[in-house]
């Protein structure tokens, strides 16, 4: 069936079973590749992009629940890669295998847009989800913080060295 969507501000139009994850539409008809599959089952959220603003998790939606709303994926976050997580993200050096970290920015980014200046209770909350097998969580929120413009406690200061000096 044909279905005409909105990803990452082009009109793109795919004839899919109606019943395809948007992952897979994504992934394989649109060849974007920054998406992940993780788990497949909705456990992980590496496969966190927006809907209409919101982050979902691609693997559990069907291409036939898209409708008109607008797809984000992190292609499409910002034109050059200049976001302010994608910044802070690079100069905190957050990744480790890398994997995960698509769908981390996806879900930060769903974070700020609604909370520009996130506590860390609020960042807790909203990344819950978002699972890391590297354990990078703690830089994960020092970037938020970043991007955020937030001042550096100094809680997250001990924090984070405490970690690095476990590494
Ligand atoms: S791949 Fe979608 S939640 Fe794991
Ligand atoms: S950086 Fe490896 S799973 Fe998150």
């Amino acid at each position: 069936m044909a279905y005409k969507l909105n990803v990452n501000g082009q009109t793109k139009t795919v004839d899919v079973p109606s019943d395809m994850p948007l992952l897979w539409v994504l992934r394989d008809t649109l060849n974007l590749h920054a998406t992940k599959y993780g788990c497949g089952i909705g456990q992980c959220r590496a496969c966190t992009v927006h809907l209409a603003g919101k982050p979902v998790q691609a693997c559990l939606t069907p291409i036939s629940l898209v409708k008109d709303q607008p797809v984000t994926t992190l292609e499409g976050l910002s034109p050059d890669g200049n976001h302010p997580l994608q910044v802070a993200w690079q100069d905190i050096d957050v990744p480790q295998c890398g994997y995960c970290q698509g769908g981390q920015i996806m879900a930060a980014a769903a974070l700020l847009a609604k909370t520009p200046h996130p506590t860390d209770k609020e960042i807790d909350t909203a990344m819950n989800g978002n699972l890391c097998r590297c354990g990078t969580y703690l830089r994960i929120r020092q970037a938020i913080h970043k991007a955020a413009g937030n001042p550096v406690t100094a809680q997250a200061k001990t924090e984070l060295n405490a970690q690095l000096a476990g590494e």
